[in-house]
C-alpha cells in the first residue's frame, strides 16, 4: 500500500494531495505554518481547491499508521516517516538575474533525505530544466539518507500541468506525464497516477525526457504569445486591428489562436530561463526562447506607452493625470500575484507621472503591497472618477462593469485583454 507524502501545498500541491487522499493515506506537508493551519481549518486561500471538497477528505490525525484514506497536513517531520511515496511539488522561481533558484528543491530534498527508507520512491513534479532530478535532487537525498539510489531508494518525476483558476481541466481531468528512475519503477509510478488521475497517463522513458517535455510546454506558449505580441506591435504602427486579423487568419484549420497580452506568473514567464541555463551551461545560445522571453518581458512599457499615446491623442493632461488599473493579479479569476506583469504597467504609466489607483477584488492587498509596495483596493473608491481606465486582466467582475461611471469626461478606456472591445478606445 503507498503511503504517500507531498511536500509543499500550493497550487499543485495541495489539488494533488486533495486527490490523492480519496485513495491513499496522504500527509501534506508544507513550511508555511499559516498554510497549515488554514488547511487544517478546512479553507484554501488559494481557491484551486473547494472549502467542501477539502474537508471532505481532511482527517484529524496522521492517517499513514492506520492505512486509512485521507489528507493530514502537518509542517512536522515526524509526520511523514512512515510514508514510502513522497511527492515533491516546491517552487522552482528565477532569482533578479532570471537564473533558475533550486533552493526550494534543495531544502526539500533534505527534508525528504532525513525520513528516507530503503524502498521508498521520490517523484518529483516542481517544474525543472531536464537533470535537475538526477543531477541535483537525486545526490541531495543520497548525501542526507546515506542511502543508494536505484539500489536503496528510487525516484521519478511527474510534471503538473494544472492551470490556475481553471475549474474545467483540473488535476484529475489531465492527462499527466509519468517516468521513473528504472523501466520498473516508471511502471510503479505510472501506476499510482493512473489510479487518480481519470484522464490518464503518459509513461515517458526517463526521468530527462518527462523534465524537458515539461519546460518545452511553457517555452511553446511563451514563443507563442511573443509572435503574437509582436505582430501587435506592427498592426498597431499600420493603424491595423491586431485581433481582427488574428479571427481572420484563425479561419485556417492550422492557425495557432494565440492572443497578445501580459505574460505574468510563474510558469510561462520563467520556465523558459530554466530551459536557457541549462542549454548555456552546455555551450548553446537559445536565439528564439530568449528572444521571446525578451519581447514578452517589453510587452508592460508597451502598454503603459500605449495608453498615454491615447490620453495625448484625446488631449488629456498626461502629467498628474489619473488612472483606474483594473486588476493586478497575473490571469483572471484568481488570485495569484506572483510574477505578475500588470506592475510593470503600472510602474511605467508612474513613470510618465501618471497617478495610478489599483482595483483587484480577486487579490490580497496585504500580498501585493508585501510583495510590490504597492496599494491595491478590494473595492472601487465610491465616486471617484479617472482620465483613463486600464483593463489589465479579464476577471469576470470586470466584464460587466459600468465603466461609464468611473470616467471623466473624455476619459480613455484601453483593453489589454481584448475583452471589452466595444466599449474601448483602444487594445493591444
Ligand atoms: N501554479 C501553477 O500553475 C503550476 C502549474 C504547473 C507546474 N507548476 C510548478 O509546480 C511547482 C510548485 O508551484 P506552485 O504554484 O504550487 O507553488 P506555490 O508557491 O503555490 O506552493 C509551493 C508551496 O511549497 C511550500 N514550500 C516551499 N519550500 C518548501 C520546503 N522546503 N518544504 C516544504 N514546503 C515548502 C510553500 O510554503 C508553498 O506552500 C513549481 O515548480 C511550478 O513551476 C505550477
Amino acid at each position: 500500500m503507498k503511503k504517500i507524502a507531498v511536500i509543499g501545498l500550493g497550487y499543485v500541491g495541495l489539488p494533488l494531495a486533495r486527490l490523492f487522499a480519496t485513495k491513499y493515506p496522504v500527509i501534506g506537508f508544507d513550511i508555511n505554518q499559516k498554510r497549515i493551519d488554514e488547511l487544517r481549518s478546512g479553507k484554501d486561500s488559494t481557491l484551486e481547491v473547494e472549502d467542501e471538497i477539502l474537508q471532505s477528505v481532511l482527517v484529524k490525525e496522521n492517517p499513514i499508521s492506520t492505512s486509512a484514506t485521507g489528507l493530514y497536513c502537518s509542517n512536522q517531520l515526524a509526520d511523514i516517516e512512515e510514508a514510502n511515496f513522497y511527492v515533491v511539488t516546491v517552487p522552482t522561481p528565477v532569482d533578479k538575474h532570471n537564473r533558475p533558484d533550486l533552493t526550494p528543491l534543495y531544502k526539500a530534498s533534505e527534508t525528504v533525505g532525513k525520513v528516507l527508507k530503503k524502498g521508498d520512491i521520490v517523484v518529483y513534479e516542481s517544474t525543472v530544466y531536464p537533470g535537475v532530478t538526477e543531477e541535483e535532487c537525486i545526490p541531495v537525498l543520497e548525501k542526507v539518507s546515506g542511502l543508494k539510489f536505484n539500489v536503496d531508494f528510487f525516484a521519478g518525476y511527474s510534471p503538473e500541468r494544472i492551470n490556475p483558476g481553471d475549474k474545467e481541466h483540473t488535476v484529475e481531468k489531465i492527462l499527466k506525464v509519468t517516468s521513473g528512475s528504472t523501466p520498473e519503477i516508471g511502471q510503479e509510478v505510472d501506476e499510482v497516477y493512473k489510479s487518480v488521475i481519470s484522464a490518464g497517463t503518459h509513461l515517458a522513458p526517463t526521468i530527462r525526457v518527462a523534465e524537458a517535455a515539461k519546460v518545452i510546454e511553457n517555452s511553446q506558449r511563451d514563443i507563442n504569445i511573443a509572435f503574437v505580441n509582436e505582430l501587435a506591435k506592427i498592426f498597431n504602427i499600420l493603424d491595423i486591428d491586431t485581433h481582427a486579423v488574428l479571427e481572420a487568419a484563425g479561419t485556417k484549420w492550422n492557425f495557432l489562436p494565440f492572443k497578445p497580452g501580459l505574460v505574468g506568473g510563474h510558469c510561462i514567464g520563467v520556465d523558459p530561463y530554466y530551459l536557457a541555463q541549462k542549454a548555456q551551461e552546455h555551450g548553446y545560445h537559445p536565439e528564439i526562447i530568449l528572444a521571446g522571453r525578451r519581447l514578452n518581458d517589453s510587452m508592460g512599457e508597451y502598454v503603459a506607452s500605449q495608453v498615454v499615446k491615447c490620453m495625448i491623442k484625446k488631449g488629456i493632461n498626461v502629467s498628474g493625470a489619473e488612472v483606474l488599473m483594473l486588476g493586478v493579479t497575473f490571469k483572471e479569476n484568481c488570485p495569484d500575484v506572483r510574477n505578475t506583469k500588470i506592475v510593470d504597467v503600472i510602474a511605467a504609466l508612474e513613470d510618465y507621472g501618471l497617478k495610478v489607483t489599483t482595483y483587484d477584488p480577486w487579490a490580497s492587498p496585504a500580498e501585493v503591497d508585501h510583495e510590490y509596495g504597492l496599494a491595491c483596493h478590494n473595492r472601487l473608491i465610491e465616486g471617484a472618477k479617472y482620465d483613463a481606465v486600464v483593463l489589465g486582466v479579464a476577471h469576470k467582475e470586470f466584464l460587466t462593469i459600468d465603466l461609464e461611471s468611473l470616467k471623466k469626461d473624455n476619459a480613455v478606456i484601453y483593453d489589454v485583454k481584448g475583452v471589452i472591445a466595444e466599449k474601448a478606445d483602444s487594445r493591444l
